[in-house]
């Protein structure tokens, strides 16, 4: 009974344009294009039905075609409301062989500036197969991984309760969307969560948060098929997070606002992998930055990269950019926001948008929000006893601005996350079931192979250890050469 529809993209038309672009991040993406030559004749996805829910990049558009490349037949959609790059999701659609009038692509379901209704409808069909359903889902945040798994636990209960929301935190506006999506669904076709759950061999996950809530999942007792975490591959997460987050969150403020960062106060929340690249490229650009940590170590690090070390509410009358980086909810809260410097500029670059409180700023009386551009917004405050009127501008809705100001990371970097992604799907897919219900990691020795696969391309020469010397440290020559417990 279930007709899935075969894509949705803004414009076909412009696949001529992705397609050029997808030809030039092909060129800066060595770990993919290896993989594409080393498993061109054994084909290892071959029967693999991947259902990815990721940012519709053109650096995604390399991971897609890499897939298909190996086998896989492929349905995609963005995992952000605001990431979607329309040409490269109508190039895919096209495909490389297809025509505008003919598309020969992979079906897409993404545009930039979907509503939270189109976003989760789009998830959806990514799930609703012709024929049998996906056998494998990439993931990036864990949103169809979730909508697999509440709709599963609600046909069981025959019903969706009303508090229902999201991953079951945050944002309540999206929550109501999310019911209505299983509410039809169930009403629809009681068994297609079950039945599309059943189907899945295991989800290979993109990040931070979607890896948190695996965990979560598992700890509950409640994962219903296997996952590899390709967050914490060591050339996923010191590198996309971090180096990636360099070039990219500079990108997303000055396509933005073009407002000078140097000489500037500019804060960053949180010292992980992704807040150590935002401060680094805010004091590239010579701003001062001050950094905000609840974890000692993560302070202290901050301290000792010569960062200064505070608390936010001592940072509000002083900082001329926030940048919130910490995966975690309400970090920036209505009361932080509307204590900010006149025209202070806010953004989070963390997955989802809880952790800037957007809604209880909307909810304080008399503020006005006036649109500059799509994704950029000046937020006026009342004049009050104490304070003249002031206004802050916030970025992509408190959505991760380096994918909704601007297009994410380059292909260099992704091309490290994605070869992991890549290897993940083979293995889940070859495994065939051998992986225990859990929460997995790729063995070091592939995480290795990632980064070699991207030296030559930047003119590295690797030493390689004698016999002796292999010996003396207890490794073997070809590797892995570090202990799990090592922390790079
Ligand atoms: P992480 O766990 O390495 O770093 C987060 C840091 O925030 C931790 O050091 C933690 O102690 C700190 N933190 C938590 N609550 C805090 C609070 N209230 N105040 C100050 N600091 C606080 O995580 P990672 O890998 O840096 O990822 C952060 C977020 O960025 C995640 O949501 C992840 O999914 C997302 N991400 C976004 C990317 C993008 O392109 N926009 C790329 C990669 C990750």
């Amino acid at each position: 009974s279930e007709k899935p529809a075969q894509y949705k993209v803004r414009d076909l038309s412009l696949a001529e344009a992705g397609r050029h672009q997808i030809r030039l991040a092909e060129h800066e993406m060595p770990g993919l294009m290896a993989l594409r030559a080393e498993y061109a004749e054994s084909q290892p996805l071959r029967g693999a039905r991947v259902a990815g829910s990721l940012h519709m990049t053109v650096q995604t558009a390399v991971l897609i075609e890499t897939l298909t490349a190996l086998g896989a037949e492929v349905r995609w959609a963005s995992c952000n409301i605001f990431s979607t790059q329309d040409e490269a999701a109508a190039a895919v659609v096209v495909g490389p062989n297809g025509t505008v009038e003919e598309p020969a692509g992979v079906p897409v379901f993404a545009w930039k500036g979907e509503s939270l209704e189109e976003y989760w409808e789009c998830t959806e069909q990514i799930l609703v197969w012709p024929g049998e359903g996906p056998n494998l889902i990439l993931d990036d945040g864990g949103d169809a991984t979730m909508l697999v798994h509440d709709g599963k636990r609600f046909e069981a209960a025959g019903v969706v309760p009303d508090n229902l929301e999201p991953g079951d935190h945050g944002y309540s506006e999206e929550g109501v969307v999310f019911r209505n999506l299983l509410r039809r669904s169930l009403a629809e076709d009681p068994q297609r969560w079950t039945r599309i759950a059943e189907g899945i061999k295991g989800v290979s996950e993109e990040t931070t948060t979607g890896v948190h809530r695996l965990y979560q999942l598992a700890a509950a007792g409640e994962l219903l098929f296997p996952a590899i975490n390709v967050n914490d591959s060591v050339t996923k997460s010191k590198f996309d997070n971090r180096y990636g987050i360099r070039h990219s969150l500079p990108d997303g403020i000055n396509r933005a606002t073009d407002i000078l960062i140097g000489g500037k106060v500019a804060v960053v929340v949180g010292y992980g992998d992704v807040g150590k690249g935002a401060a680094e490229s805010l004091r590239g650009q010579g701003a001062r930055v001050i950094v905000t940590e609840i974890d000692p170590i993560c302070a202290l690090q901050a301290a000792m990269d010569g960062y200064q070390v505070a608390r936010l509410e001592d940072t509000l009358s002083v900082a001329d950019f926030f940048i919130t980086t910490t995966g975690n909810v309400s970090v920036i809260t209505a009361d932080h926001l509307s204590g900010m410097k006149d025209k202070a500029v806010v953004g989070n670059i963390g997955h989802f948008d809880n952790e800037i409180d957007i809604a209880g700023m909307a909810s304080i009386p008399g503020v006005v929000r006036t649109e500059i551009k799509p994704q950029v917004h000046e937020w006026t405050f009342p004049a009050t006893d104490d304070r003249p009127e002031h206004s802050i501008i916030v970025l992509s809705e408190g959505r991760l601005l380096n994918l909704g100001n601007a297009t994410g990371h380059p292909s260099f970097v992704m091309s490290n996350s994605f070869t992991n992604q890549v290897m993940a799907q083979v293995e889940l897919w070859e495994a065939d079931s051998e992986y225990e219900l859990g929460v997995h990691r790729l063995p070091k020795i592939l995480d290795e192979k990632v980064a070699r696969l991207h030296l030559e391309a930047l003119g590295v020469d690797l030493t390689e250890l004698t016999k002796e010397q292999a010996e003396y440290i207890d490794v073997d020559v070809a590797g892995p050469y570090k202990p799990e417990h090592y922390r790079y």
